[in-house]
This record gives structure tokens, C-alpha cells and sequence, in this order.
């Protein structure tokens, strides 16, 4: 294979060897049911003490929700899926201008998870995004399509403010102060994950992405509407998070289940791939800024099992995520007490 990323063009009649999954593990999908009962919460419900509560049991049984009425327009939406779907359909002589396999760079085309650090690859291809403050990072971002930075700027925006709404309610659910996790977390970074699945041929051999955790504090995933491809892990079993019109999928990050000393978990999750389809997802994700200690919350530890975790800084944590294999173990078991 030639081309670095999978959306050149090239169709495959076969999975190429590098993406071929041991048997023990591929995704039996016959095996995946549906998530029946995925917490879907109304932020435009007027009954705060009832989102609060909402919330609580979301984060403490599922680690995931979705939200509705989260006051990101509908139109700020439509248009980022648009572009998003008009930055893959650009010819790929266009997007390997962006391409870098190097994760410390702020703006970047790439494909799979880590190809340097990775022995099987995911059927993946992703344009990687810094996204706070805008001003700095909106001049690397891609220029074609020549819409696409107002349209992903704006939708930044309000995204980062459901952010910061979502971790008031997170605080306020925890029984903490309501600006808690704004002032541990310090000044947020903000980056995005425009992920790609291209159509594949045998997606029983492969993943999308395979099961992980987000190393960051929150997630707001827009999925495709018409694809679905999200699991979730839930009391041992893969479940299909199909998508809701209208809705975000909100997932607790490896920081916050630290802050919150293990009440709240990161959820695992992982994204499967179609034969018939391709599919597009954007993730959007809040980071604590990087000399953040991140610590879990004092009221929480004055039980008898005291802090789980120990302290650290947001740095050390993402620079030993990226050194290791997404679906090893969990990066958080690295820093228990
Ligand atoms: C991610 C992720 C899931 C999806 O980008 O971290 O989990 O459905 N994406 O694309
Ligand atoms: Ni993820």
C-alpha cells in the first residue's frame, strides 16, 4: 500500500494483513446488541435539581450519556458534518498536505491511532485539531474547503460551551461546588477528532477504533446520523450506542474519573466500521490545561478507601497515553495509589 491515509480512492476488494486482528480479537458484532436504555438527558429541562440527579446516575452507571436540547444550533451542527464530509471528499494529493504521524503536532491529517507505536492498524482516518484559543490555531487549520474555518470555529464555540455547562452539572452532581471542575481543570485546551471510516470490506477482521478510554476530561461526540459504528462496555458486554437526531454523546474522560475518585468512570468505548457505508464522527475534547494537578476532589476521599489515584499533572498523564497502545489497559491503572 502506497497511500498513507485510506481515503485516496482505492477501494479494497480485500482487508489488507496490517489491519487483520488476531481471532481474540475481533469485534463479533452477531454478539453487540443495542443499548436499549442510553441515558438521554434534557438540558432544556427546567427542573435543574432533575438534570443534576439525571446525571449523576448516567456518569455513576454508564459512564456516558447523551444530551438533548444542549443549545448547540442545529445549524452550527448540519454545517460542520458538511464540511467535515467536504475536507474527505478533497483529493488526497490535497490532504497529504496535512498529513503528520507525529501526535504533538496541533494540526494534522493522519490515519489509525499511533502508526509508529501500533502493531495492527485501525480503519480509521482522522484530521486531528487544536482548537483553543482560536486565534492561534485557526491559521494552520486546513483551508479547503474554503468554508472550513468559520464553520468549525463556530461550532468550537459553542461546543466548548456545552463543555463548560456539562462540567458545572458534573460538579453540582458529585456534590462539589459548581465551578469546581472549571478551577481544578484550569484554562481547557480544546481539541477535535474529525474521524473517517471509510467503507471496509471486512470489518469483522478490524476496528475503527478499538476499545480505549479518553484520556481527557470530557467528550462531546457528534455522530453521523445515518451510520452507526459507536460500542460502549457495559457490565462486560459490547453495546451499539445507535444515534439520536438532535443529540450529542457525552463521555466521561480518564481526568475526570481521577477527580472524581473512581465514583465516575471513563467509559470504554470503540467505534466499528461497515462494509456498505462509510462514516464520519466528530469528537470534540476538553484537556485540562497542562500543569493542572489533577487530583481527586478532597470530599470525595474521606471514605475509608481514601484517594485512589495519586496526584499528578495533565502533561505527565497525556504524554505517557500517547507513548503506549490504545487498547492496552486502562493509562489511569498506571496512576493508582
Ligand atoms: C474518539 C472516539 C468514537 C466514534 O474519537 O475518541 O471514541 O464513534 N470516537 O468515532
Ligand atoms: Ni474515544
Amino acid at each position: 500500500m502506497d497511500a498513507k491515509v485510506l481515503s485516496s480512492g482505492i477501494r479494497y476488494s480485500d482487508l489488507p494483513p496490517s489491519y487483520v486482528r488476531p481471532e481474540s480479537d475481533r469485534p463479533r458484532l452477531s454478539e453487540v446488541s443495542e443499548c436499549e436504555n442510553v441515558p438521554v438527558i434534557d438540558l432544556g429541562c427546567p427542573d435543574r435539581s432533575h438534570i443534576v440527579q439525571q446525571i449523576s446516575l448516567a456518569c455513576t452507571h454508564y459512564g456516558f450519556f447523551q444530551v438533548i436540547n444542549h443549545g448547540v444550533s442545529k445549524e452550527a451542527v448540519e454545517r460542520m458534518l458538511e464540511v467535515a464530509h467536504g475536507f474527505f471528499g478533497l483529493p488526497v494529493e490535497e490532504k497529504l498536505k496535512l498529513y503528520s504521524d507525529d501526535p504533538s503536532k496541533t494540526t494534522r491529517l493522519s490515519t489509525s491511532f499511533n502508526v509508529k507505536k501500533e502493531t495492527v492498524h485501525n480503519w480509521r482516518d482522522y484530521l486531528r485539531l487544536h482548537c483553543y484559543p482560536l486565534h492561534k490555531y485557526v491559521p494552520e487549520w486546513p483551508s479547503n474547503p474554503p468554508s472550513f474555518k468559520e464553520i468549525v470555529s463556530r461550532y468550537c464555540v459553542e461546543v466548548r460551551g456545552l463543555g463548560y455547562r456539562l462540567q458545572e452539572l458534573i460538579s453540582e452532581s458529585l456534590g462539589l461546588e459548581m465551578d469546581y471542575i472549571k478551577n481544578v481543570l484550569g484554562e481547557q485546551g480544546q481539541h477535535m477528532a474529525v474521524n473517517y471510516y471509510p467503507l471496509c470490506p471486512e470489518p469483522e477482521l478490524t476496528y475503527g477504533l478499538p476499545g480505549h478510554t479518553d484520556p481527557n476530561a470530557l467528550t462531546i461526540l457528534l455522530q453521523d446520523l445515518q451510520v452507526a459504528g459507536l460500542q460502549v462496555l457495559k457490565e462486560g458486554k459490547w453495546l451499539a450506542v445507535n444515534p439520536h437526531p438532535d443529540a450529542f454523546v457525552i463521555n466521561i474522560g480518564d481526568q475526570l474519573q481521577a477527580l472524581s475518585n473512581g465514583r465516575y468512570k471513563s467509559v470504554w468505548h470503540r467505534a466499528i466500521v461497515n462494509a456498505d457505508k462509510p462514516r464520519m464522527s466528530v469528537a470534540s475534547f476538553l484537556c485540562p490545561f497542562d500543569h493542572a494537578l489533577i487530583s481527586p476532589a478532597k470530599p470525595l476521599t474521606e471514605d475509608e478507601c481514601g484517594a485512589v489515584y495519586r496526584d499528578f499533572t495533565y502533561a505527565e498523564y497525556y504524554s505517557k497515553f500517547w507513548s503506549r497502545n490504545l487498547d492496552q489497559q486502562h493509562c489511569l491503572e498506571l496512576f493508582k495509589n
